[in-house]
């Protein structure tokens, strides 16, 4: 997810200078329709791939990143939620699934690193409770509410190929998808 905004670059620790930027895929791009599947063991090879995430989307910047959105359907996510200003609180969710979502909603302006430069107001459950695994493997559970459960709920849709823009009327939707064709055709010339 990205948030409004946001302008931020990050990224530019050394502590992350071992880590990878992977290319983010945009819509339309059918690997994003994926259904992604559950991570077997969070071994190296896992946290590797987190940590090229989490590099990833504070360079672009963003909050949240499915793997899927660097082309692994693998369910895992990365966020950081942190303001501008403050100490960086990555936080990683291995086979997330939510439960518990509130009747009351709350409308929240999406963006999404997947769908760059739009952004929408999208009406979702303002609490929940995550089940997940961890960086090192240990199961967590978490009471979101807020941004935190916006956002772990927009990526949680990534995980089952849902775009923010899925839950736009189609009238918005067809619109933005039409303008990202145009600019990709722009760019490709
Ligand atoms: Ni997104």
């Amino acid at each position: 997810m990205r948030a409004f905004g946001s302008l931020d670059g990050g990224g530019a620790e050394p502590y992350l200078s071992a880590m990878a930027i992977r290319e983010i895929l945009t819509a339309p791009d059918p690997r994003l329709r994926e259904k992604s599947r559950p991570v077997e063991t969070v071994d190296d090879g896992v946290r590797a791939l987190m940590d090229d995430m989490l590099e990833t989307m504070y360079k672009a910047p963003g909050i949240g990143l499915a793997a899927i959105q660097v082309g692994v359907p693998l369910r895992i996510v990365v966020m950081d939620l942190a303001g501008e200003g403050e100490d960086k609180k990555p936080m990683f969710f291995v086979n997330p699934t939510v439960s518990d979502q509130s009747e009351e909603s709350s409308l929240y302006e999406e963006g999404c690193l997947s769908v760059p430069e739009f952004f929408e107001e999208v009406e979702r459950p303002s609490r929940c409770r995550v089940s997940f695994l961890d960086y090192h493997g240990r199961p967590q559970v978490l009471e979101a509410e807020g941004l935190l459960a916006t956002c772990i709920q927009h990526e949680m849709d990534h995980l089952e190929g849902v775009l923010f823009i899925d839950r736009l009327s189609r009238l918005k939707r067809e619109r933005i998808l039409k303008r990202i064709k145009k600019e990709q055709r722009l760019a490709a010339e």
